[in-house]
């Protein structure tokens, strides 16, 4: 049996120096889980002061990526460089030399999973991905191992630390949004371009990856609605707060009549749902199992050494397989090769939920009658109004929750009604999940 498992890296920023950190301050638990030690043999980084931050020896820092992937002391390679490319030829230029591969690049996978799971599949070279979706969270084994008796029925996360943290503050502290984005950045939370997190992005590529597994079918990326929390207003996080609720950035996946659901969008939740309770740059996935039930899986989403966590836990469990001479014992992609099945994503036009929406209207007499009245021919149901104060001949905000309606008719009655005449400004419309 082996003594030890040769670790190369590439990339030392946030992630990569948490890794660095950890398999240092942790040799000693995860020597004695292992029954071996874990080295850090080589460790690549375009920056030369990353290196040297984190006191790694000449022998251990190279600027050179194919030092490690080519290295014949090398076990595993660690890629924590992010972004499509060179990440992805460095991944299989890893597994074409039969080296396992761990990576957190969830847009990476999204994007080209399938290409990835298949060339570990081909050279027979695992590819650990916990660190992908939510952080520390163990969601990627929990899925694989821990519920794998189990058909997913549904799946609600809290997938993106940034946008959950601007929203916490914009809700607590009533900050504004570009101050608290600057903070997440400043945190590390943030990816190298923020937009993927405001925007929904990363939620998305991290929900790719989920249903993926999930489901057993691999996911085109583009079919998955996303829309990010740029838009919110602090008066719908008031209005919210009004009726019972909060707002969050949650990324959702179900199996429906064939069809996998799969969304990211801001949300409102009832505020005394566990999941409406995540703040801060904590993450949260709530899956529900047929034989399980509901569970919920809670922890820190981004920053060094949460994400550490999980990168050195798939190092762990690769190099259980190494050192027994094992592998391919858990599928890549948590189904046999042959047994997973293309589904298609269901369009939102066909989604149905209730809606939360604010109309910047003129305060005259019959206003709301037209546009109950539209909203009706739409066969879309009214469950509560708020309107407060009066300034006759003004613009007043009217808030509608509705009960559960279809998105099709949705869209053409707010088509309708922003056209009306006592209407001034475009209608808020925020997707509410939950009980009615
Ligand atoms: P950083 O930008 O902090 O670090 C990336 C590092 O890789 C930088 O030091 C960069 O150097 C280096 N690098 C870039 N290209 C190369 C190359 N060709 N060869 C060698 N080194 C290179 O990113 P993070 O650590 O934040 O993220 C890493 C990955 O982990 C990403 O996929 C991210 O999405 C994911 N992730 C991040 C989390 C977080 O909390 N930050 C949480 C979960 C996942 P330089 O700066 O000089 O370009
Ligand atoms: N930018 C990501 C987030 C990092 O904020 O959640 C963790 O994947």
């Amino acid at each position: 049996m082996k003594s030890g498992i040769g670790i190369g890296l590439i990339g030392l920023g946030t992630v990569g120096s948490g890794v660095v950190k950890l398999l240092g301050e942790n040799a000693g638990v995860i020597s004695r889980r292992l029954g071996a030690e874990v080295m850090l043999v080589k460790a690549a980084d375009l920056d030369a002061s990353r290196a040297k931050a984190l006191k790694l020896s000449k022998d251990i820092y190279t600027k050179n990526a194919d030092d490690v992937i080519n290295n014949p002391d090398i076990d595993i390679v660690i890629e924590l460089i992010g972004g499509y490319r060179p990440a992805k030829e460095f991944i299989l230029s890893a597994l074409k030399n039969g080296k396992p591969v761990v990576t957190a690049n969830k847009a990476l996978l999204a994007m080209h999973g399938e290409e990835i799971f298949s060339a570990s599949e081909k050279y027979g070279a695992p590819v650990g991905f916990e660190a992908s979706v939510g952080g520390g969270i163990p969601i990627i084994g929990a899925i694989k191992q821990g519920i794998a008796a189990n058909n997913i029925q549904s799946i609600y996360g809290i997938i993106n630390g940034t946008s959950n943290y601007i929203l916490t503050k914009m809700t607590d502290e009533g900050r504004e949004f570009d101050d608290v984005l600057d903070e997440a950045k400043a945190l590390g939370y943030a990816e190298a371009d923020p937009t993927f997190d405001v925007e929904g992005i990363d939620p998305a590529h991290k929900l790719a990856i989920l249903a993926n597994i999930a489901y057993g079918t691999p996911i085109n990326f583009p079919d998955i609605y996303t829309e990010g929390i740029s838009n919110i207003l602090p008066e719908d996080i008031r209005y919210a707060r009004e009726l019972g609720f909060k707002i969050k950035l949650l990324a959702i996946a179900k199996l429906k009549d064939g069809e996998i659901e799969a969304r990211v969008h801001p949300t409102m939740l009832p505020e005394d749902y566990l999941i409406a309770k995540v703040d801060g740059v904590f993450n949260a996935i709530y899956v529900v199992g047929d034989a399980l039930g509901p569970a919920m899986f809670y922890g820190r989403g981004a920053g060094d050494m949460p994400t550490a966590s999980a990168v050195v836990s798939d190092v762990i469990d690769i190099s259980r397989d190494i050192l027994c001479g094992k592998s391919g014992r858990t599928p890549v992609a948590s189904f046999r090769k042959g047994n997973r099945k293309k589904l298609s994503v269901m369009p939102i036009d066909k989604v149905r939920c209730r809606y939360y929406m604010r109309f910047t209207a003129l305060d005259h007499p019959g206003v709301l009658s037209k546009i109950s009245g539209i909203l009706g021919r739409h066969d879309i149901s009214i469950s509560s109004v708020i309107q407060h104060g009066r300034d006759a001949g003004s613009a007043v905000p009217i808030v509608v929750m509705t009960h559960g309606a279809v998105e099709r008719n949705v869209r053409k009655a707010l088509a309708k009604i922003d056209g009306l005449d006592v209407i001034s400004a475009k209608t808020v419309v925020i997707r509410v999940e939950g009980e009615e």
